[in-house]
């Protein structure tokens, strides 16, 4: 049995998301067309750790149609939609083993499961399957053409194993693509956290002090959707440029030590660990709510919270109440894990159209060429970074100019002066 979900009762309700978030992904859908004809990724098995919802699934498939075997396993333990996984085994046939609220032993068993098939290409969303292969399955590293990393976590981790020399296969930063970060992180976690806050409380947005740790593209989106919301949004920031940024974009720019005594609502995307932390904890408002968008759950310090706590409540589902020793109240979102897919269903599929047609390309990419890529950390293709926005705009129905004779020549020459 190659599947290990929660429950296969639960498959039609599942395809029929499957089937509503592929209305929104017309450029996978293209590609998956193509790669029915022409089977590029023929002979090739594909292990995938993604968080496991209808987007995903849609990648899923297009890889399968492409001609490769793929096996499916959770990038983050409270991320799975058990429907999703059930119509996926049930209805797509696909070997998916993911569990909604798994816990770690059986994170990882599935971890080792979609491994066993010894893969020849991995696509990770947060390096898990790559961290496992070089420590515990070393033995199946031979067989492997190259991965891709889909998030910035993700790829921060990889250089930091290519540079200290422990990288020991090519991978691909797909989270780099223009056409994935300018566009999943900004408006994809923008729109996505925001909607994961509503559902774990449903309190106004409108005229609460939202701090927004992290100004990367994340945070921007972040920022400027709770700002377009009503929100009077404070960014906390520890890189100069960044800050810079925020502040010429509107907003106030101060420490956490300052800000935490002013928020209501806290939302982390840093990919930094310990951004809340007690002394925080310490001087924020009664009532106050607490979320994480970064890829792991350490930016919130939930043990430390846990220390100041004299009792837990689950308020309502992904919100726990903690009650402080002197009385406050804190809530907690999603436990502290990324709060658009713990307490939301993700970014919506139209963004992740292009970032999961950024994953399948990159699958073709790598099973067709004649040199295997180096050792290291590679960026997408630009030429296929510009493919896929030309497949969105054409989606979409957005003609755009191209350039005269006389501009192309303008362009390349550099004799002319004032
Ligand atoms: N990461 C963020 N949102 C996602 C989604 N909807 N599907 C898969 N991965 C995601």
């Amino acid at each position: 049995m190659n599947y290990d979900v929660t429950d296969l009762t639960l498959a039609d309700a599942g395809l029929l998301r499957i089937e509503w978030a592929e209305q929104q992904m017309p450029v996978l859908r293209q590609i998956r067309e193509r790669f029915a004809a022409e089977k590029p990724l023929a002979g090739h098995r594909i292990a995938a750790c993604l968080h496991v919802t209808t987007e995903t699934a849609n990648l899923i498939r297009t890889l399968t149609a492409g001609g490769a075997h793929v096996r499916l396993c959770a990038s983050n333990p409270l991320s799975t939609q058990d429907d999703c996984a059930a119509a996926m085994v049930q209805h797509l046939g696909e070997e998916v083993y993911a569990i909604h609220g798994e816990d770690r032993d059986s994170y990882y068993k599935h971890i080792n499961a979609v491994l066993d098939f010894a893969p020849t290409i991995t696509i990770d969303d947060g390096a898990d399957l790559i961290n496992t292969l070089h420590t515990d399955r070393q033995d199946l590293i031979a067989g492997i053409r190259a991965g891709m990393e889909e998030t910035t976590t993700g790829v921060i981790r990889l250089r930091a194993m290519a540079a200290a020399g422990a990288l020991r296969y090519p991978v691909i930063a797909v989270n780099d693509a223009m056409t994935k970060h300018l566009f999943d992180n900004r408006y994809g976690t923008g729109q996505s956290t925001i909607d994961g806050i509503l559902r774990a409380t449903n309190i106004l947005i409108a005229g609460r002090v939202f701090v927004v740790a992290g100004y990367g593209m994340c945070g921007r989106g972040v920022a400027s959707r709770a700002r377009g919301m009503g929100a009077k949004v404070l960014v906390c920031e520890v890189d100069a440029l960044r800050a810079l940024e925020a502040t010429m974009d509107g907003f106030d720019v101060m420490p956490m030590g300052q800000a935490a005594s002013l928020g209501d609502i806290f939302v982390t995307v840093t990919g930094d660990t310990s951004i809340l932390r007690p002394e925080h904890f310490a001087v924020m408002k009664d009532g106050a709510v607490l979320a994480n968008s970064g890829h792991f759950d350490v930016e919130v310090d939930v043990r430390g919270l846990a220390a100041m706590t004299t009792a837990i409540r689950r308020i309502r589902a992904a919100c726990d109440e903690y009650l402080l020793t002197d009385g406050r109240r804190l809530y907690l979102l999603g436990e502290g894990r990324l709060v658009n897919l713990a307490a939301a269903e993700g970014h919506p599929a139209a963004v992740m159209d292009m970032s999961f047609a950024n994953q399948a390309l990159c699958s073709e990419w790598v099973a067709t060429m004649k040199e295997p890529l180096s050792l290291g950390v590679h960026n997408v293709p630009t030429a296929l970074d510009e493919d896929v926005a030309r497949l969105k705009l054409a989606a979409m129905g957005v003609a755009i100019d191209t350039l005269t004779p006389e501009q192309s020549k303008y362009l390349s020459a550099w004799e002319q002066g004032t």
